[in-house]
């Protein structure tokens, strides 16, 4: 039986210049290395440049996923942009993206799922591949996230980073088997009822300003474990596999004490898991794309590797995409 499956074909990732770490923190805020590393593993961050917009870091991404393709922009007739920091309200800044690439056909809009962004993203790609309705997709993860920080508020802006990552996904027909190439399982969720935990105080239809962001952070935590390992399990379920079976766990890198929560729940090797989290920090939607690009560069991620990408953000969304590189 034949069946059509959504393969990665590249990926791509991009960092501001600038880093702050945690020592240049603890000279604006009440702070330290110590308590950042010890609750988060987060040691420093990039932050963009005045004029580095997330459409501009997102379009750099895409072109180095492009190249690793071994493809040029017009082969692409799907852009899908998570952020949750777009340049203008609108338009979407994945037509920006669109726009710089040179692309005239096919479409190009955002999604928006906080965290969850990429994995909601890669999830939505597959299935429109899947339909027949384009090609080939890019799928960024781009986020300006300093922008929204309240560099006041110690319990969040050390938590944050910028940056963007993306990947190139092609419509390709194969067995159908479960040891095919490409996307093999996907688990999207979200539960509203938690929209107060993580959140933007601000938005164009409430207070008519950008706001910045809020959190409860040990509300988030005490969920995070228990939803990414559910959801983990139900994607793996789903495509028959067991844990033991990953080589390459990528999650959002949000935190190492969840990542290491998480990770023990379900019984994978800590040596698996690709970590980012300690040089980027939390780059929201662009985070699993980046440590993607960074396990591919660094020759960890190879082709046939079965690997495990899962996030959690605000709403609450979350989700998990299982594939085969
Ligand atoms: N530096 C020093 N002290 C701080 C800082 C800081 N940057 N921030 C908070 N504190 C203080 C607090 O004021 C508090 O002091 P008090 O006891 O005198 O009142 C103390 O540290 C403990 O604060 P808590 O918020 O209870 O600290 P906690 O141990 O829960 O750690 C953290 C906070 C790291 C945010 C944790 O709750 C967490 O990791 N939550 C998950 C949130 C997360 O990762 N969000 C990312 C987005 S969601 C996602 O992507 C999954």
């Amino acid at each position: 039986m034949h069946t059509v499956r959504t393969v990665i074909l590249g990926c791509g990732g991009y960092l501001p210049e600038r880093v702050l770490t945690n020592h240049d923190l603890a000279k604006m805020i009440d702070t330290s290395d110590r308590w950042i590393t010890e609750r988060t593993g987060i040691k420093e961050r990039r932050i963009a440049a005045e004029g580095e917009l997330t459409s501009s870091m997102g379009a750099a991404a895409a072109r180095a996923a492009i190249a690793d393709a071994g493809l040029v922009p017009d082969d692409i007739d799907l852009i899908i942009l998570a952020t949750s920091t777009p340049d203008q309200t609108f338009p979407a800044s994945a037509v920006t993206i669109q726009a710089e690439l040179g692309i005239t056909h096919g479409a190009a809009f955002d999604m928006q799922a906080v965290c969850s962004g990429f994995v909601f993203a890669l999830a939505t790609a597959d299935s429109h591949l899947k339909a027949g309705l384009f090609k080939r997709a890019l799928v960024v993860g781009a986020e300006a996230f300093s922008r929204i920080l309240d560099w006041e508020d110690r319990s969040t802006c050390v938590l944050f980073g910028d940056g963007a990552g993306a990947v190139v996904v092609e419509a390709q027909k194969l067995n159908g088997a479960m040891t095919d190439r490409g996307i093999l399982a996907t688990c999207l969720r979200s539960d509203g009822r938690y929209r107060d935990k993580l959140y933007v105080d601000g938005g164009p239809s409430s207070t008519g300003t950008v706001g910045h962001v809020r959190m409860d952070g040990p509300e988030v935590f005490r969920h995070a474990v228990t939803k990414i390992s559910e959801v983990i399990d139900a994607t793996l379920t789903q495509a028959g596999y067991n844990a033991s079976d990953i080589d390459w766990f990528v999650p959002h890198q949000a935190n190492k004490r969840i990542l290491d929560g998480a990770a023990k729940k379900l019984g994978l090797d800590p040596a698996r898991i690709i970590i980012t989290v300690d040089k980027h920090a939390n780059t929201s939607a662009a985070s699993i794309p980046l440590a993607l690009s960074t396990a591919r560069a660094d020759g960890r991620i190879k082709t046939g590797d079965l690997v495990l990408l899962e996030a959690m953000g605000g709403g609450f969304t979350w989700g998990a995409v299982l594939l085969r590189w």
